[in-house]
């Protein structure tokens, strides 16, 4: 139970994890909760306040999001955010007036009266709009508290209490605000005490561990992913030697994978890491399946397969650890129609529900850059944990049809030149999200003085907040130029490297 919380309610922005993202930066811990929630016993215990996020819908026609009475019951502060301002307008008798067209993009916003809010912002500042209806009479007992040029109001306060609403979001970094709005709120509105530091999430994570855990044994697939090695790193740092981490080769791999991770995992003393090479096996399974979904599930059944057969070793394993992260959370809690961006889960591993083991998740109210930072103060390898997400079927999502050892080989070549060559040009940490693509087709090139036919692979790399969707990085020419020579010049058997410039959506970040 944590001493202070902020909520976040859902109404389906595609920026309510931003939103919680930006408090948990102002050191303050926030969960998101469903509308649905708001009238569950305890849902709002500790809390300190309450922001309501944007959403999809219209107020003016629908009353499924209505604001019930007990969200004002205990006059905690409430900031309500586009879609958020609208339902506290409807709430106190304001006018909303409905539209068909979006207004989308930049404004300029004129603070007009001197509020908590706004301390420290500049008085005309450029804010990010994202909206349809628009608020045009603000609501009894409530002032506008800022205006823009384009049509209804910007924002509003309530002459008596602490409930805010603002058109425009101030979580996205177009509004140039320098972060005051939501640091206002939290700290100054909402009093945060400022205790959700990386210390002491792994203070309190520690001793969670050890309550839990006691004297029993726990097992952990370590993937060489950010979120299993901190996973790992944390456990470790509680129970020491009742963990051991299994690490499988599933022939499925990056380059020098396993050496990735005994480098990320140097200074830790007696960690218990078992390396299988299970490549054999996944590869037969394998063989001649080309439906993409086809794929993930032998991959899947297989890695359940060969970590139940490691794990029955361990005779005293009670626990089952894995790193589930927030984001993974709220996604299986957000109902299906009102996310409207949802990213596919389709990670392998976990066992199947007749094991007697219970479940450890030490990093289920964490997001991913929080994971990063425990890493980092955990003593893992920035190089480790700095790496771009991997998804858990590996190269079998990056190679299209059937999936071959030589062609993960020569994939595994590509690939590894490609990222590279990032990291040599200072691109990589610029990139959310880059890898290489094998298409199983031939292609004519020169080589010496002869013909040759290769085969063709594609250059993938992506900027993205949250992997929902995602714009094509935009590399200098040069470097394109300079990674397909080296490409082709190394791996003889590629004849061809292409970029792909999509954005998510409509098309996906893997290519499947
Ligand atoms: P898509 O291709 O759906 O990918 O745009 C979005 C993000 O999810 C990753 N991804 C996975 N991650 N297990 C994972 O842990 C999986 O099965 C999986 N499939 C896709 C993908 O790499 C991208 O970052």
């Amino acid at each position: 139970m944590h001493e202070e919380k902020i909520l976040v309610i859902d109404y389906g922005s595609q920026y309510t994890q931003l939103i919680a993202r930006r408090i948990r930066e102002n050191n303050t811990y926030c969960e998101v909760l469903q509308p649905e929630s708001i009238n569950k016993k305890n849902a709002f215990n500790n809390a300190i306040g309450v922001i309501l996020s944007g959403g999809p819908n219209s107020v003016t026609n629908d009353n499924t999001y209505d604001l019930p009475d007990i969200l004002f019951k205990n006059n905690i502060p409430i900031l309500g955010i586009c879609f958020g301002m609208q339902l506290i307008c409807k709430k106190f008798n304001g006018t909303i007036q409905e539209s068909t067209s979006r207004e989308y993009g930049k404004a300029e916003l004129k603070v007009i009266k001197d509020v908590k809010i706004f301390e420290g912002v500049d008085k005309s500042i450029e804010a990010w709009m994202s909206h349809g209806d628009s608020v045009t009479k603000s609501p009894d007992n409530f002032s506008v508290i800022a205006s823009t040029n384009k049509k209804g109001l910007s924002a509003i306060k309530s002459n008596e209490k602490e409930i805010y609403g603002i058109q425009f979001h101030p979580e996205v970094t177009h509004t140039l605000d320098k972060g005051k709005i939501i640091y206002n709120f939290v700290n100054n509105i909402c009093k945060s005490s400022g205790n959700w530091t990386t210390k002491n999430i792994i203070d309190n994570q520690i001793s969670a561990i050890r309550n839990e855990v006691k004297d029993d044994h726990v097992i952990l697939g370590l993937s060489g992913g950010v979120d299993s090695s901190v996973a790992a790193a944390i456990i470790h740092k509680a129970i020491s030697k009742q963990l051991t981490c299994i690490f499988i080769d599933n022939g499925l791999l990056r380059l020098n994978e396993k050496n990735q991770v005994e480098e990320g995992f140097k200074d830790f003393k007696n960690i218990k890491i078992i390396y299988v090479d299970s490549s054999k096996l996944f590869l037969n399974r394998l063989k001649d399946i080309i439906d993409p979904e086809e794929k993930r599930k032998v991959i899947g059944k297989t890695f359940i397969d060969v970590f139940q057969s490691e794990a029955k070793k361990i005779k005293k394993a009670k626990w089952l650890a894995q790193g589930t992260i927030y984001p993974d959370v709220i996604e299986s809690a957000a109902s299906s129609d009102k996310a409207h961006l949802i990213k596919s889960h389709h990670n392998v591993g976990g066992l199947p529900k007749n094991i007697n083991i219970k479940l450890l998740e030490p990093l289920r109210e964490l997001f991913k850059d929080e994971v990063r930072k425990l890493g980092i103060d955990l003593g893992i390898k920035p190089k480790l944990i700095n790496r771009h997400p991997f998804p858990g079927p590996g190269l079998a999502v990056r190679i299209l049809g059937e999936v071959r050892e030589d062609y993960a080989d020569i994939l595994r070549n590509a690939d590894d030149i490609f990222i590279k060559m990032l990291h040599d040009k200072n691109l990589y940490n610029k990139i959310s999200q880059a890898f290489t693509v094998f298409m199983p087709v031939k292609s004519v090139g020169v080589t010496g003085d002869g013909r040759s036919y290769g085969n063709v692979v594609t250059l993938r790399a992506v900027k993205t907040i949250d992997f929902m969707t995602a714009k094509p990085f935009d590399f200098p020419f040069d470097f394109l130029e300079e990674v397909s020579t080296k490409i082709i010049n190394n791996v003889p058997e590629i004849s061809r490297v292409c970029l792909d410039i999509s954005s998510k959506p409509p098309a996906t970040i893997e290519w499947e």
